[in-house]
């Protein structure tokens, strides 16, 4: 399963990128905003595309097929390589299925159920957004769904990329691994509790402490 990090914040990015274990970015309006609500959103992106390089998901504002279209396009001539985002609606997936025949990357994105991941895998989406941390929100089991679309793949052989989203915690990406997702897009701050274990740490401490024992003797 591939790493992707969730966010618009540059300096985030740039440390996350520096780990070597990403290979994606996904933004989205919020994310966008809670950084700088005047920020230039062509600006961020361009910025954020020349730090990672890999896939970028960059979203649409509008809710209507022809607008979705004309953002999309715009936006690919920021950076041809970008996959476009679209929520799941129906007016998204007319959207989705004119940019598969386009040949086109799209990212379906507030995906919560096993039927509208269908629909946008139908569509021609080459990337299903599932949404963990919102489905718990609403005491819905997110594992359990996860896992339901998982298998529906398996079983139907779907092409579409699964990335599981909305990650809250560590847990998420363990279950997002074990259910089969591709990819797991992680906010950065789980991202880096996700590196962390006090045993590493206090480990690591007796390695030092044990090696400036040996120095002292000598
Ligand atoms: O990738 C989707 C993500 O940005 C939503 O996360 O925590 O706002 O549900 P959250």
């Amino acid at each position: 399963m591939e790493l992707y990090v969730d966010s618009a914040n540059i300096t985030h990015i740039r440390h996350a990128a520096s780990l070597g274990i990403i290979s994606g970015v996904t933004t989205n309006p919020s994310l966008l905003a809670k950084e700088d609500p005047s920020v230039d959103v062509k600006e961020r992106i361009l910025e954020i595309h020349a730090l990672v390089g890999g896939h970028l998901s960059v979203e649409v504002i509008a809710t209507d097929t022809k607008g979705m279209l004309r953002e999309a396009h715009d936006i690919l001539s920021w950076f041809p390589d970008a996959v476009i985002k679209i929520p799941m609606i129906p007016a998204g997936l007319s959207a989705v299925n004119e940019l598969y025949k386009e040949e086109i990357p799209t990212n379906v994105t507030l995906v919560f159920s096993p039927t509208q991941a269908i629909a946008a895998a139908n569509a021609g989406a080459a990337y299903v957004s599932v949404f963990m941390g919102r489905l718990d929100d609403i005491a819905m089991d997110s594992n359990a769904v996860l896992d339901e679309i998982c298998e529906i793949w398996d079983v139907q052989g779907y092409e579409s990329e699964i990335i599981s989203a909305s990650i809250r915690h560590p847990i998420h990406i363990t279950q997002s691994a074990k259910a089969g997702a591709d990819i797991a897009t992680v906010p950065y701050n789980v991202l880096i509790q996700s590196l962390n274990h006090p045993l590493t740490d206090s480990g690591l401490q007796k390695f030092l402490d044990d090696y400036a024992k040996m120095q002292a003797a000598k």
